[in-house]
């Protein structure tokens, strides 16, 4: 039995562009890397950039996503309602308020081995009142410790400092925790002193001189002249599909080795809508 497992974790798909880059490149990547599991964060799959449909969720599990996260953007889209309580594979932060549909936490099989994943969302600079996500992980974390040490967390926030915050706090306990939210890789990736994976941001995956996805002329339309726009997802290549690949120890639960992936297609095609 292999020792270790490695999995990749892609970080925010936005739009149309978002949903093919990651059907063309994932199955790749799986056999070239040796993949054994995939975490994607799909909370602005939509092809207007904001939240995801059960269309699209079934798109990215079709196409190699074993469990797909999300953040501030979930509830964008009404149908994902009655879909995020039938499918424990789509997750909404853990800490959103009680009461709200779906689950922030779950477990899947990957090879024979429990792989846990956590969905948690930021404060810091973001206008959602979430519980305290150092709290809530610890919440969390008492129980799905009694399922697995092999334990993955999505930090969907925007501060850096958060980010950071949580991974020391988590370390040794987890076997990764990447950020996502801000849609741009940054290059501390690292295994923490205690042996968690850590990366302050995935980075997105979508068109490559967008705005965080978006189309720039309207973004800077609205930055000059601080009038009311409405952002519009940037279909345009190069797309770029961002995240990292992270190999763990199946015995301990702690991460060997991180490694960011970024890959940058001129030629990606738009398939049919999946709105
Ligand atoms: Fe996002
Ligand atoms: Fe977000």
């Amino acid at each position: 039995m292999q020792n270790n497992i490695r999995v990749l974790c892609i970080g925010d798909i936005v739009g149309l562009l978002g949903c093919y880059m990651f059907k063309k490149h994932v199955a790749e990547l799986k056999r070239k890397h040796k993949i054994d599991a995939v975490i994607v964060n799909g909370e602005n799959s939509h092809s207007q950039g904001r939240g995801i449909t059960p269309r699209i969720a079934n798109f990215l599990k079709a196409n190699g996503a074993d469990v797909i996260t999300t953040g501030n953007h979930i509830w964008a889209r009404r149908e994902i309602q009655s879909y995020i309580i039938e499918n424990k594979d789509l997750l909404r932060p853990y800490n959103f308020p009680s009461g709200c549909p779906g689950v922030g936490v779950t477990t899947f099989n990957c090879n024979g081995v429990t792989v846990g994943v956590l969905n948690l969302q930021g404060r810091i600079f973001m206008k959602e009142f979430v519980d305290c996500p150092f709290r809530a992980a610890q919440t969390a974390l008492s129980f799905l410790k009694s399922k697995t040490n092999i334990i993955f967390v999505d930090f969907h926030a925007e501060a850096t400092s958060e980010k950071m915050g949580l991974a020391y706090f988590l370390d040794g306990q987890i076997s990764a925790l990447f950020g996502t939210h801000t849609h741009v890789q940054t290059a501390d990736e690292r295994v923490l002193p205690d042996g968690t994976a850590f990366i302050s941001d995935l980075g997105m995956t979508g068109s490559l001189n967008s705005m965080i996805g978006m189309k720039r002329e309207i973004v800077l339309k609205n930055f000059l002249t601080q009038m009311p726009v409405k952002f519009e997802v940037d279909n345009n290549p190069p797309a770029v599909m961002s995240g990292i690949i992270v190999d763990v120890d199946i015995n301990t639960g702690k991460a060997n080795n991180i490694e960011r992936v970024r890959i940058v297609d001129n030629d990606v095609n738009l398939g049919e809508s999946l709105d």
